[in-house]
This record gives structure tokens, C-alpha cells and sequence, in this order.
């Protein structure tokens, strides 16, 4: 694979996708995480090249078609504040000019999506050197993802990029101990991540509704609690890996709907309530510093006060612990940035879906087709 910081861009136009796939809502930005995530790599390549397009995707508008709704126009003006410049919007890749400016949402273009191998040329052939920035989409093979990367005469991983596989890799290949926490609602969507972090850690430490299925699977009485059946045998396999820590105590209430909850131990829990957060395990706690911890998943349903009491202790303790923390996803950043501050963990990935893939071990399109550079 090529790497950003071993090319020569010194004067070449520059294509750099990056993901700036934030929430706005009535034109406000609300989280900026992966703007500022993108900054030193714009800010590397402006230092050589004046001749740069940023490219990325909004949300998952129509294909074909502008939406106002989608456009990254609040994100130009963004970018503008922070670089102090002014950044044309293009609509056309036959627009681009020899100076900075930002393509419209790529999702707005034909053939995107799936990868179509018209787009992939034209974004290939509009630049000398195709910079790849946007690890939270290296799970998606499309045009700007993937094809664009192929037909290009050169391309590379950008510095986010190479941070993400690096710090990720760290933890996933380490010699040292690794304790891992998945917490989430369904055992089905992370039973791939489970099945691969087992094989690279000491334990796994369960939350959420995933524990549930987990309690179930090792016989305890669950109540009301959300629990996925057609699960049990798999994760009665996994119990067997002597591996995953379960909750020792559970908040459990009547619904979602209550106004408190009650910390019951594991085997304490009646048929008419259901397990809505666990408190965290002293199992945690017992680490050698060193270790590095992965950590995707809530713990509870953290949005409700009442329930949130796992998530928040285990932010807590994470954001103290000597250990090298790799924590990722849509949720967990979420939990992080309510509960404490990403700036206090070891590495905060910027990827949802992306970060899940890597962690469960399987190919990243993005990541392929740079190798085949
Ligand atoms: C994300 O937010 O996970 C990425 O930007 C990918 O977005 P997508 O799930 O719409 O492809």
C-alpha cells in the first residue's frame, strides 16, 4: 500500500476522499468529529499542492439527483471558516480548478453506489494522485470508495487513514493482553465481531441486549428482557470459550418507560421485568497496565438516564484506565463525547460500520483495492 506521507504531490492535482458524513439538521452541523478528524490531511496536502478537490459523501440521498437536503454546503462553509478561504462548491468534475474546493455530495452522482465504472474514470482521471482519507467508508466498494481508487494512475492512504489501520491493527495483533468489551443491542449484527475478538483476547466482556442473550444462553431467567432466541446455541458455543465476562449485576425495570431502576444481582431477575443496563463487572478492573482494551457497544440504554449507568461507569473507567483504549462506532463515540471527552482516549475511531468490519476480521474494499496500488 502507498502512503500519503512517502508521495511525491508536490504541485500534482489532488482527489482526496474523505468522509465528512455528520449529522445536520436545518443546516447546523451537530457533531464535528470527522471534520476535524479530516483537517491534517487537507492541511498536509495544501502545504505541497494548491490543487486539491475534496470528495465525500452526505447521508444516502436518491442517485441522479441534487437534494438541498444532502449538500455539503454547510460543511464548505465550515471548512471556510477554519482554513480562512473561500472553497468553491462544483456541481461537475469538468469544473475542477487548480485550487482547493469541495465536489458536491458524491452519492449525488450516477453509478456511485454501485460502483460504477464510468464514475470511478472520470473521478480516476481528474487528478494526478487520488488520496484515500475516508476509513468510516472503506467498508463500501463504491466508485469513489473503491473503483476510483483502481483506475487511478496513482493513489494512497491518507494520514487518518493510515491512523485508523495502525492504531486498530495495534490492538488486534498485539502480543500483550486484550480485553475486549462489546456491548449493542443484537448478538446477530456483532456475532462476527464477537467470534474474532474472542480469538484475539483474553475475555470478552458482554453488555447490553447482547448480555441478555448471553444470560439466557447460560440459563439464568431473563424476565421481560430483549433476547434473541434464534441465538442461544451460537452464543451457548461461545459461553464454552471459557472467554466472556457476564454481567454479575443487572438494573432491571418494568419497561423502557419507568422512571428508575433497580440493581438486582444476575440471578435476581423476575419474570416481569426486564435487564436495561448492567453494572460493570469488577472483572474489568483487574488489568495489568499495558493491556490494550477494544471497546464497541453500550452497556445499556444509555439515552435514558436511568439506564445509562453501565455506559457511563465504563466511560469513566476507561478514560483513567493505563490501558491503550481503541474504542469505535457510531454509539460508542456517541457515549464517549456525552459521558467524557474523546481527547482523553487512546484512539477514538472516527468509523461505524467500517470500524464493526474491521473488527470482525473481514476485508475492507478501500483497503484491497490500495494494496493492488
Ligand atoms: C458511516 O457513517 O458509517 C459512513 O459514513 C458510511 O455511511 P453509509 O453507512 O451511509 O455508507
Amino acid at each position: 500500500m502507498n502512503y500519503l506521507v512517502d508521495t511525491d504531490i508536490t504541485d500534482k492535482q489532488v482527489g482526496l476522499r474523505v468522509d465528512l458524513n455528520v449529522p445536520i439538521e436545518n443546516g447546523e452541523i451537530l457533531n464535528h468529529e470527522r471534520l476535524s478528524a479530516a483537517l491534517p490531511t487537507i492541511l498536509y496536502i495544501l502545504e505541497r499542492t494548491k490543487k486539491l478537490c475534496i470528495l465525500s459523501h452526505l447521508g444516502r440521498p436518491e442517485e441522479g439527483s441534487f437534494n438541498k437536503n444532502y449538500s455539503l454546503k454547510p460543511i464548505k462553509d465550515w471548512f471556510e471558516k477554519r482554513l480562512n478561504v473561500e472553497i468553491p462548491l462544483l456541481k461537475k468534475f469538468d469544473e475542477i480548478p487548480d485550487s482547493l474546493c469541495l465536489m458536491e455530495n458524491i452519492r449525488f452522482f450516477e453509478g456511485e453506489k454501485d460502483n460504477d465504472s464510468d464514475l470511478a474514470k472520470t473521478i480516476a482521471s481528474s487528478f494526478d494522485i487520488y488520496v484515500m482519507d475516508a476509513f468510516a467508508t472503506a467498508h463500501r466498494q463504491s466508485a469513489s470508495t473503491y473503483g476510483g481508487i483502481l483506475e487511478s494512475q496513482k493513489a494512497c492512504a491518507g494520514l487518518l487513514f493510515s491512523k485508523e489501520i495502525q492504531s486498530l491493527d495495534s490492538a488486534l495483533q498485539s502480543s500483550e493482553n486484550v480485553i475486549s468489551i462489546v456491548g449493542g443491542s443484537k448478538v446477530s449484527t456483532k456475532l462476527n465481531v464477537i467470534q474474532n475478538l474472542i480469538s484475539k483476547s483474553s475475555k470478552v466482556l458482554v453488555g447490553g441486549g447482547i448480555a441478555n442473550t448471553f444470560l439466557k444462553a447460560a440459563g439464568y431467567e431473563v424476565g421481560l428482557s430483549l433476547v434473541e432466541d434464534e441465538m442461544i446455541d451460537i452464543s451457548k458455543e461461545l459461553l464454552d470459550t471459557n472467554k466472556i465476562i457476564l454481567p454479575r449485576n443487572v438494573y432491571v425495570a418494568e419497561s423502557t418507560q419507568a422512571n428508575s431502576a433497580e440493581l438486582v444481582p444476575v440471578d435476581g431477575v423476575r419474570e416481569d421485568k426486564m435487564i436495561l443496563d448492567i453494572e460493570l463487572s469488577d472483572e474489568l478492573k483487574i488489568e495489568t497496565s499495558n493491556n490494550y482494551i477494544i471497546w464497541n457497544g453500550p452497556l445499556g440504554i444509555f439515552e435514558i438516564e436511568q439506564f445509562s449507568t453501565g455506559t457511563n461507569q465504563l466511560v469513566k473507567f476507561l478514560e483513567s484506565s493505563s490501558s491503550k483504549v481503541i474504542a469505535g462506532g457510531g454509539e460508542t463515540i456517541y457515549a464517549i463525547s456525552k459521558f467524557s471527552d474523546i481527547s482523553k482516549f487512546h484512539y477514538v475511531s472516527t468509523a461505524g460500520g467500517a470500524f464493526l468490519e474491521y473488527l470482525s476480521g473481514h476485508k475492507l474494499p478501500s483497503i484491497e483495492a490500495l494494496r493492488l496500488k
